[in-house]
């Protein structure tokens, strides 16, 4: 049998745990990953359990033990993201950042093309000539159509409907429940609302709430 490959998250709160059921439904399917546990920037929480594991190491970790070490960033903010994954990647040159993706879902991938660090968790449909950049979190039972695009760094919370034709630019965040009508585009860095149905383009850096999706005006206080 092949050795299993060591691999930690970045992050040890609820998304953490998600992520690690993920990890633990992979080596259920077949035995993958030996998951070490947890890294937190503050020294203090070493030792602080997660679920079934707990905070293994500070950022000072990956100083002493990277060669072969697979990572996988279980934050929710899409701009927290990649400036954790740019950091490691700039600073750990051989850490590995695979693609985690939940056994049921992988059949229907064939027709989707990704890069790295993507993690596409439970009930998660994929149709036809999708692109999926790298380093997205893509959570539980998202549809996502023919022709989407999505960039990296994308944030995408559970039960997403994502039309035909979407462009979803990198850094944004998906709230949980929102549908995105057919061959819109949500600009970079946008958030989209829990629950909105949006049905005109979103423009970069911008937020969008409700039915049908207006931008969030910020009261003056
Ligand atoms: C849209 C969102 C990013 C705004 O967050 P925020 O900037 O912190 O905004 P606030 O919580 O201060 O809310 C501002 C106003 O918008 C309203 N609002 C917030 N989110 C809303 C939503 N999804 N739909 C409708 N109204 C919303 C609030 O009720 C508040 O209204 P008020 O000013 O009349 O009281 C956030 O509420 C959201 O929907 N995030 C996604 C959450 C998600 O998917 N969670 C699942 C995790 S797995």
């Amino acid at each position: 049998m092949a050795s299993l490959k060591d691999i930690v998250i970045v992050g040890a709160g609820g998304h953490a745990k998600e992520i690690a059921y993920l990890i633990e439904a992979i080596n259920l399917e077949k035995p993958t990953w030996n998951l070490l546990g947890m890294i937190e920037r503050d020294a203090q929480n070493i030792g602080k359990p997660c679920g079934k594991y707990s905070v293994i190491g500070d950022d000072t970790f990956f100083q002493k033990r990277y060669a072969n070490l697979n990572v996988v960033v279980a934050i929710g903010q899409p701009q927290r993201v990649k400036q954790i994954y740019t950091s490691l990647q700039n600073e750990y040159p051989e850490l590995l950042f695979p693609n985690l993706i939940f056994p049921t879902v992988q059949p229907g991938l064939r027709e989707v093309a990704m890069g790295i660090g993507n993690i596409i968790c439970e009930g998660n449909i994929f149709t036809t000539d999708i692109q999926l950049g790298s380093f997205n979190c893509l959570n539980r039972g998202n549809n996502i159509s023919h022709d989407v695009k999505i960039g990296d760094f994308v944030t995408i919370n559970p039960g997403v409907n994502i039309s035909g034709g979407v462009v979803i630019e990198s850094e944004c965040l998906i709230g949980t429940g929102a549908t995105i009508l057919q061959y819109l585009t949500i600009g970079r860095g946008a958030v989209v609302g829990a629950g909105a149905v949006v049905t005109k383009n979103v423009s970069p850096s911008t937020t969008v709430i409700g039915v049908p999706a207006q931008p969030l005006k910020r009261k003056i206080v």
